[in-house]
């Protein structure tokens, strides 16, 4: 399966079933992890064995079962795109190791133990990892035209980054980020005005991972 093929499979999975990940996929997850660190001076850390996060009430209010791996979204203050856009990777790799995921900022519990949060930084919420019960199922697609402005012709590669990124997983399924094609050909991606705006960033970086893959990334030149 490629990242692409990924976009289209992966699906919000809250119930696991109790089987733990292959040490070679753990090997690839920890890779991937240490390259999204390097390359965005994130703390990301992959968390195995660990069901505490998800055993108490919030889990269940968000109908959480079977989760013992989790991605803790640990960085500095203010990175929220770049947790967006690395997190979401990992989440694409999980899905072709044939992993399943769910990005999950507040129906868990924290455990400080299990994870290292250095002064300056915070954790922004996590992603469980494993084997799903079940796929899960494609959240409502509306049509781009409503996410972007353009001067003049649309090409087909900005075509396909904007149906990638609205396959992205955001809080509540909300959406709210818009796109961008300058008339120089570069891409502007920006958020749109929400009452509840505390993981609009993050959605924003997850958008782009997206968008970038669904256009190649050959064609994007992001204007800021
Ligand atoms: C930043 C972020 C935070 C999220 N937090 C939660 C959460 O606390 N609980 C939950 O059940 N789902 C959470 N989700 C999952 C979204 O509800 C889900 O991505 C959205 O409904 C779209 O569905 P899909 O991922 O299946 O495409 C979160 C998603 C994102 C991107």
């Amino acid at each position: 399966m490629t990242l692409q093929e990924a976009i289209v499979a992966r699906h919000s999975v809250r119930q696991y079933i109790d089987r733990p990940i292959e040490a070679d996929k753990t090997a690839r997850l920890q890779q991937a992890v240490a390259e999204a660190n390097e390359a965005a001076g994130l703390h990301l850390q992959l968390v195995t064995g660990e069901p505490r996060a998800f055993a108490g009430g919030m889990a269940k209010y968000g109908k959480f079962s079977g989760i013992s791996n989790y991605l803790a979204l640990v960085a500095r203050k203010g990175l929220d795109e770049q947790v967006g856009y690395h997190g979401e990777l990992i989440v694409l790799l999980a899905q072709t190791l044939g992993l399943n995921s769910c990005w999950v900022g507040l129906t868990f519990s924290k455990q400080p133990s299990s994870y290292c949060i250095a002064p300056g930084e915070k954790l922004y919420g996590v992603i469980s990892l494993g084997y799903g019960l079940n796929q899960g199922v494609p959240h409502p697609h509306k049509p781009i035209e409503g996410f972007y402005t353009a001067s003049g012709e649309v090409p087909q590669w900005f075509r396909d980054g904007m149906e990638a990124a609205l396959l992205a997983p955001t809080a509540m399924n909300m959406q709210k980020f818009g796109f961008e094609l300058l008339p120089d050909g570069s891409v502007r991606a920006h958020t749109r005005f929400s009452l509840i705006g505390t993981y609009l960033r993050i959605d924003l970086g997850i958008a782009k991972c997206h968008f970038e893959l669904g256009a190649g990334k050959g064609n994007v030149r992001w204007a800021d």
